[in-house]
């Protein structure tokens, strides 16, 4: 045998083709509808839980793949990826220990935690406006969390070269990247994520950054005031300030006013690599809709594990083995 074929076979097993729709039908047929109750319970009395998942969902999935890592508390002896200054602000950690908590009673050790990050999310972006998907599952949660592995999960000053290059690491392209951020589309940002771009550059006498719109700047400016870059009690606002609590395309169109919130945002519009795909998005919110729900199954699938891989975690913040 070809010694490169017996290199790219082991690859070629663990691949995300063990994912499947329905992966517990038989095992736990009550799997999607509990996980679903839960989600819309909390979306019930705070709407705001849809974006705090999918965010989660992305962090998840972009450090050591989609393994519910992103659960796993910090202890002395351990830093989870949870320390890393980007877990910054992760909501809906309480659902998904929620949904785990009723599914341990009705089918024990047998729904992965990272099924359930991928299942509430799914829920989310339903509740939140987005279209319906069906999630494949059979992802088995992972044995390792640490926060020095917390890397490539891009920030808001990236530039979208950068961001491009930690997508592809990930097999994503730069439409996926640029449709994914539709989930901007919902959301809150802290004014530590742009307050730069509030400040004049004292050589220049102009505002830092990309063109900022006039109105949207003033209204940032009295949102987030002089505080100072204090990650406890800071304000936040909608990166979405039209319809911050549906997921449509507006927030493109928003982009090509210049009424983006994060400078990463701003540039998806003038970067020529992705501008294109940013003014077509925002032509057609249907369209939009249907390529998110795909690029959405599509990030559900880096670097999973399947099969006899990592474990059922019988509580999601904790290792069923601590180390
Ligand atoms: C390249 C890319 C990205 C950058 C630079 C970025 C940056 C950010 C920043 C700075 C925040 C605000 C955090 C805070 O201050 O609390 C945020 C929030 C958020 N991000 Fe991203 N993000 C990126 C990609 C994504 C992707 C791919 C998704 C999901 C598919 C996503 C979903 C969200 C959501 C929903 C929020 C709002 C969270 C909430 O309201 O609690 N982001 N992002
Ligand atoms: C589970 O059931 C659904 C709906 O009946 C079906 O579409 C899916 O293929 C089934 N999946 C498995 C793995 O049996
Ligand atoms: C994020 O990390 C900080 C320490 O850096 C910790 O205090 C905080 O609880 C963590 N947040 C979450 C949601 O785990
Ligand atoms: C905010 O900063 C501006 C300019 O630096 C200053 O004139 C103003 O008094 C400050 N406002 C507050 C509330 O600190
Ligand atoms: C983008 O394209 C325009 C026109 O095609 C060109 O003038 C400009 O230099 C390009 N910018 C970058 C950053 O490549």
């Amino acid at each position: 045998m070809n010694p490169l074929f017996i290199f790219l076979l082991p690859i070629a097993l663990v691949s995300a083709q063990d994912l499947r729709v329905g992966f517990y039908n038989s095992s736990c047929p009550q799997a999607e509808p509990i996980v679903k109750a839960v989600v819309q319970k909390h979306f019930g009395t705070d709407p705001s839980i849809a974006a705090g998942l999918l965010r989660l969902y992305f962090h998840d999935c972009f450090v050591r793949g989609c393994d519910a890592s992103i659960l796993i508390d910090s202890t002395e002896k351990a830093r989870s990826e949870r320390f890393a200054g980007t877990n910054r602000s992760l909501r809906g950690l309480d659902i998904i220990d929620e949904a785990k908590s009723n599914l341990e009673a009705r089918c024990p050790s047998t729904v992965s935690c990272a099924d359930i990050i991928a299942l509430a999310t799914r829920d989310a972006v339903v509740l939140a406006g987005g279209l319906g998907y069906d999630v494949p599952t059979g992802r088995r949660d992972g044995l390792r969390s640490e926060v020095k592995d917390v890397r490539g999960i891009p920030g808001p000053m990236d530039t979208i070269p950068q961001a491009i290059q930690d997508f592809a690491r990930k097999g994503l392209t730069v439409k996926d990247m640029v449709v994914l951020l539709g989930a901007h589309s919902i959301g809150v940002t802290h004014c530590g994520g742009f307050r730069t771009r509030l400040l004049r550059s004292p050589s220049t006498g102009k505002f830092f950054g990309p063109t900022m719109d006039t109105s949207l700047r003033a209204k940032l400016q009295q949102a987030c005031g002089n505080s100072s870059i204090q990650l406890e009690n800071e304000p936040t606002v909608s990166f979405d300030q039209n319809t911050p609590m549906a997921i449509d395309n507006r927030f493109y169109s928003e982009l090509l006013h210049s009424r983006g919130v994060l400078e990463f945002d701003q540039m998806l519009a003038l970067d020529n690599s992705t501008k294109g795909i940013v003014e077509h998005l925002a032509s057609d919110n249907d369209g939009f809709l249907k390529k998110f729900a795909d690029a959405m199954v599509k990030l559900g699938n880096v670097e999973v594990l399947v099969g006899s891989e990592g474990e059922i975690r019988k509580k999601c913040n904790v290792f069923n083995m601590p180390s």
